[in-house]
């Protein structure tokens, strides 16, 4: 997919899928540039990203990986709390739409790819179930339609991408899918998928 010259950003690659996916990145030549809390960048503080940007120095990026999220508490409506749903909301649903927009001069400058790494616990179509983890399952609902409202406003190639069950953090021990093998079928997609669709790593169309 990509030549010697092509820069990544990839959010959250400090740890778990992050780590996976821009090792991948790089082992399909991307140049990756890791943005992380420890650099400076923090989803949850938009006025951490102008300097960002400016540490790009105007330079192309070719690919946007929009990985970091925060899950928030899995419990139902009897434990939702205001200030951890809105926080749930800053960091992966604000956070990556504002990214994009303080990115767009180097986006443009480059292949203009961005990629929101949803979960199929967000799809209307299929993510239904009677757990809670409203905030969770809220915040990659809204990223989707992030997505594709960034796809039709900016005519950027936007695609939604599920990373499976990933041994992670987040995934925790029971996980099914090592994060390498994720990041692997995640990268192969990235190649594939259409702008304005939503794909899991393993080359299952997912319903909206
Ligand atoms: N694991 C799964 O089973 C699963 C399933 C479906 C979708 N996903 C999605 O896959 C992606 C990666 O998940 P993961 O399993 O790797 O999660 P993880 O192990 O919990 O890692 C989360 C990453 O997000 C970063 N992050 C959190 N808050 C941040 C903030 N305010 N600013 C910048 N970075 C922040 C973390 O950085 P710090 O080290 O600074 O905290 C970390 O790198 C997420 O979008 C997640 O929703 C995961």
């Amino acid at each position: 997919m990509a030549g010697a010259a092509q820069t990544a950003v990839v959010t959250g690659a400090g740890r778990g899928l992050g780590v996976a996916l821009s090792g991948a990145l790089r082992a399909e030549g991307y140049a990756v540039i890791e943005a992380t809390r420890t650099s400076g960048l923090d989803l949850a503080q938009p006025e951490t990203f102008a300097a960002f940007a400016e540490s790009l120095g105007g330079g192309p990026v070719d690919l946007l990986v929009h990985n970091a999220a925060i899950r928030g508490d899995t419990g139902g409506l009897a434990t939702l709390d205001v200030a951890e749903f809105e926080a749930v909301m800053r960091v992966n649903v604000l956070g990556p739409l504002l990214l994009t927009r303080a990115l767009l001069a180097n986006l443009r400058a480059g292949a203009g790819r961005v990629v929101m790494i949803s979960s199929r616990a967000g799809s209307l179509a299929e993510g239904r179930s009677d757990e809670g983890d409203y905030a969770y399952k809220c915040s990659k609902a809204a990223l989707n339609m992030a997505g594709l409202k960034l796809a039709d406003e900016t005519g950027l190639s936007v695609v939604a991408l599920h990373p499976g069950w990933v041994q992670s953090d987040m995934g925790g021990p029971e996980a099914d899918v090592p994060p390498e093998v994720s990041a692997a079928g995640l990268v192969r997609q990235m190649q594939l998928a259409k702008s304005g669709s939503f794909w899991a790593w393993d080359g299952v169309e997912i319903g909206w």
